[in-house]
Parts: structure tokens; C-alpha cells; sequence
């Protein structure tokens, strides 16, 4: 059984020019699948409020949220060393309750590292959180809990004087002690430089080929959604959402005309049973295959 990696070993990776993968997940078997795939970081995202929770944004995702599924992801996945996100708002708010916020998704949560949105402005927060022994994985570029302030998803980076508060928040972070930072819709040539510029790793989302490591959410690389809405940095692995829907269709489909159960999923009894379960009346007086209201209780199980 492979060991969960640590913010030493992520480091290290970076050194190496070993690549890093990074997946989203919000319950126990996507997590547990994950970590059978060989995933390095599972990252349990706010992006839950979207994928999961039926959200337009990530901003109503609340801190019992993340909680509630880091602690599924926690369980599904226990070799594997797991990041949650800090939603909207319960950090960057005075330092006491972002420290009390983080514990909790630790402590609750079971998660090994945090993840904050923002750069500059939230590098002596990251330093308290870094202090007080929790690690802490940054996220600029595009951050979504900011999506009303940056004017929607658009990519970050492209006009110079964005690229050098980019590089700012970059050096920023990894100062204030991150052990990682996530960049999220940057043009590649700024994403390759920001990892060139740091000993930290640099993991990419829509930001290219020069960075240290990747991370898409899982439902996008599953088309595991309804509408599915094709992304240019997201690349399908698999199309799931297809896969379910078919196979609900059929089942439905099935059950109205009978063909399912068949005779594989059904359970027999020895004839002698049957009227014991009826209270005890004479063998061959019921027939509770054909008489309905003779149907044995909920709860009896006839193995
Ligand atoms: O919430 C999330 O899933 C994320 C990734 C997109 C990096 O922050």
C-alpha cells in the first residue's frame, strides 16, 4: 500500500521535475477512486457549491459544507494526502476565525492542508495559518469565491500590469510560507514563468504546460454532469454523465415492462417457509407470488 505524500514530498516532486496530479473530490467513492487511480492530491473543492450542490457560483458553499464531504473524502481516501478549500468568507474576516475556521476542516474534516483564494492581500493569514502548523496551498489567477469583483471567468494575466501583481501575489504566498499555489485561467507563458520563479510548486488549471503539476475537477474530466459544458483547458477522460443517464434509461425502461427482476434477482424460499412467514398457516393455502395483498411485511427477508 503506497503512503499519503507530504508537503515535503510535493516540494521534492518539484525538484524533480515529477509532475503533479491533482483531482477534486467530494465523497467517499470519488475519493476512494481517486486514490485507487494513484491520484498525489485529492482536493476537496468549493467547487462542490457547483458540481455537487447545484450552485451558480461557489460563494454560498459554507464552511459545514466542506466539512460534512472533506470527512467522506477523508474516509474513502486514507493514503492519500488531501487539501480542502476555505469557502467564501471564512478567512481574510479577522485572524482568530481563520484560524478557528482552519482547525475545523482539519479536525472535523480530516484534511491535511487548506486552500485560500488570494494573493498579497491574504499573505498574513496564510503566514498565521502556516505558524499555527497548518499547511497551506495559495490560489490566484482566476479565483471563482472573487467572480463578481473580476467581472466573470475570464482568463487572468494578459494585460502586463496584471501579470506583475500575478508574480507579486505569486512571491507573496510562497514568503508567507505556502507549501503550494494553485493557478487558475493564466496565460502559459506567465504560468511557466511563475513556476520558474518559485521552489513551490505551481499547480495549473486552465494555465498550461510549464507548471509543476495539474488539477481539474473530476465531474469535468467525467462529463459527469447535466448540461455538460465543454471547457478549453479540460480534457475528458471519460463521458459518464452519458454512461448514467443510458443506463437509468434502461432500467426505467425494465421496470414498466417487466423485464426486470429476472429469475437471477430473485430469492427462492423452501416451499415449507413461505406460510410460516404468513403465521403459520397450512402449506399450499397461500400463494404469495400470486395473491398480492399476501405479500410478506417490509423487513422480512427471504433468503
Ligand atoms: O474548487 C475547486 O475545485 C478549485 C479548483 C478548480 C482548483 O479550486
Amino acid at each position: 500500500m503506497r503512503k499519503r505524500l507530504t508537503i515535503t514530498n510535493l516540494k521534492k516532486m518539484k525538484q524533480d521535475r515529477n509532475a503533479i496530479s491533482v483531482l477534486t473530490a467530494y465523497d467517499y467513492p470519488s475519493a476512494k477512486l481517486a486514490e485507487e487511480a494513484g491520484i498525489d492530491v485529492i482536493l476537496v473543492g468549493d467547487s462542490l457549491g457547483n458540481v455537487v450542490l447545484g450552485y451558480d457560483t461557489t460563494i454560498p458553499v459554507t464552511i459545514d459544507d466542506i466539512v460534512y464531504h472533506t470527512r467522506a473524502v477523508a474516509r474513502g481516501a486514507q493514503q492519500t494526502f488531501i487539501v480542502a478549500d476555505m469557502p467564501f468568507m471564512t478567512y481574510g474576516i479577522g485572524r482568530e476565525s481563520t484560524l478557528r475556521n482552519a482547525a475545523k476542516i482539519m479536525q472535523e474534516g480530516g484534511a491535511q492542508a487548506v486552500k485560500l483564494e488570494g494573493g498579497a492581500d491574504i499573505a498574513s493569514d496564510v503566514s498565521a495559518l502556516v505558524k499555527a502548523g497548518i499547511p497551506v496551498m495559495g490560489h490566484i489567477g482566476l479565483t471563482p469565491q472573487s467572480v463578481h469583483q473580476l467581472g466573470g471567468y475570464k482568463v487572468q494575466g494578459k494585460l502586463d500590469a496584471d501579470a506583475e501583481r500575478l508574480m507579486n501575489d505569486a512571491k507573496a504566498l510562497e514568503e508567507a510560507g505556502a507549501f503550494s499555489i494553485v493557478l487558475e485561467l493564466v496565460t502559459e507563458p506567465l504560468a511557466t514563468m511563475i513556476s520558474e520563479m518559485l521552489t513551490i510548486p505551481i499547480i495549473g488549471i486552465g494555465a498550461g504546460r510549464g507548471c509543476d503539476g495539474q488539477v481539474l475537477v473530476y465531474h469535468d474530466i467525467l462529463q459527469y454532469s447535466s448540461p455538460y459544458f465543454e471547457k478549453k483547458f479540460v480534457k475528458t477522460y471519460a463521458d459518464i454523465g452519458t454512461t448514467i443517464r443510458n443506463a437509468i434509461q434502461s432500467y426505467v425502461e425494465e421496470v414498466k415492462s417487466g423485464q426486470f427482476p429476472e429469475e437471477a434477482h430473485v430469492f427462492s424460499a423452501q416451499p415449507a417457509a413461505i406460510p410460516a412467514l404468513y403465521g403459520g398457516a397450512n402449506e399450499g393455502q397461500k400463494d404469495p407470488v400470486n395473491d398480492k395483498k399476501d405479500l410478506p411485511k417490509k423487513g422480512v427477508r427471504l433468503t
